[in-house]
């Protein structure tokens, strides 16, 4: 049986991968601090160990990692608000652990690494959908710390050989995104505000959009990067993202619909480092690495709505 290594494979995205890959027979060894992974989110599934470990310490996860073996680097601290009022933990966790991880693959010997890259790199452009020749405006410190890591696997790949894709997420949305936090995604908020029958808080005027990207989706393409021909993929950076955007007033409009309900969002002043439209354009993630996501915004929408309901016990 094949071994996948996955970084951060106990948070919310990385189980999700952790699923798929299971599902292909790959046994999985997932390297997570447990920081926001949880041990329930990879409940009942067998061809998996977790090593609890902090990639912020050389010395504390290389042994996990083997000669071959892909590895998925999806740890890091996520949220463009928590970057900016904490930038310290999530610089050490998004960038120093993103270099520590690539210079223990390369001790190892690993396969390819695929990196979780970020939209927010992006920043404000002035032309819609952001292709990836566009030159990133990153304008939060958690944007700029995913660039950085997206750079350093390019150069790792110039300098050293190993073989490493990075993929720019869009908003990935889905079951056992955690809804609890301030720094929560929003349709964590707004789907758990829904089964509340609860108005959300909205920052801004609610006419930012964004390219929301449901978690299998991105899943699926993280396996296709791994698996897509070195020579057209190494070192190279894709969109992992729908290709259709909303924005947050249609977003909560069509979740009232899908209930019935009419409740009128609450306003804020908008957030800080907040990117005001967000569109994939996907051309060269399906080109290159046969990108095919199967899911609608509204399907993945039901569906998380559905989990959520069935984790509360509803
Ligand atoms: C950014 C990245 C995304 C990355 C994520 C990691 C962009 C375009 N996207 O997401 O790829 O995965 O960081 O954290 O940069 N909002 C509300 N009410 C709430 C919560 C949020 O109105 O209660 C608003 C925010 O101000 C923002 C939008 O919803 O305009 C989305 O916010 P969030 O889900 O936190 O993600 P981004 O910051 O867009």
């Amino acid at each position: 049986m094949s071994l996948a290594i996955v970084t951060g494979g106990a948070g919310f995205i990385g189980s999700t991968l952790v699923r798929s890959l299971v599902a292909d027979g790959y046994h999985v060894r997932v390297i997570d601090n447990l920081t926001s992974g949880k041990r329930d989110n990879l409940a009942g599934l067998d061809q998996v160990d977790l090593c609890v470990a902090d990639l912020r310490s050389p010395g504390a996860f290389e042994k996990f990692l083997e000669p071959g073996a892909p590895v998925y680097h999806l740890a890091a601290i996520p949220s463009v608000p928590r970057s900016i009022s904490d930038p310290v933990p999530s610089h050490e966790s998004n960038i120093n652990a993103t270099f520590n991880l690539l210079q223990a693959c390369v001790a190892r010997k690993t396969g390819r690494v695929v990196y979780a890259a970020s939209s927010s790199a992006y920043g404000d452009t002035e032309v819609l959908p952001k292709t990836e020749r566009m030159r990133p405006q990153p304008l939060s410190p958690y944007a700029m710390q995913k660039l950085a890591g997206e750079y350093y696997c390019s150069v790792f790949s110039h300098c050293y050989g190993l073989e490493t894709v990075s993929l720019r997420f869009f908003n990935v949305f889905g079951p056992r995104q955690d809804p609890t936090s301030p720094y929560s995604g929003v349709l964590s908020i707004f789907l758990n505000c829904l089964i509340d029958r609860k108005a959300p808080t909205i920052f801004g005027d609610g006419e930012q959009s964004r390219d929301f990207t449901f978690v299998e989706d991105v899943a699926a393409l993280c396996m296709k990067a791994s698996l897509a021909p070195a020579a057209t993929v190494t070192g190279n950076v894709y969109n992992a993202g729908n290709g259709h955007s909303y924005t947050l007033n249609q977003t909560w409009r069509m979740l009232c619909e899908m209930r019935g309900l009419d409740i009128q969002p609450e306003y804020g002043p908008p957030r800080a480092g907040d990117v005001k439209d967000s569109l994939a354009d996907t051309q060269a993630a399906v080109r290159d690495l046969g990108h095919n996501p199967k899911f609608t915004f509204e399907e993945g929408l039901r569906l998380t709505l559905d989990w959520y309901q069935q984790s509360r016990g509803e």
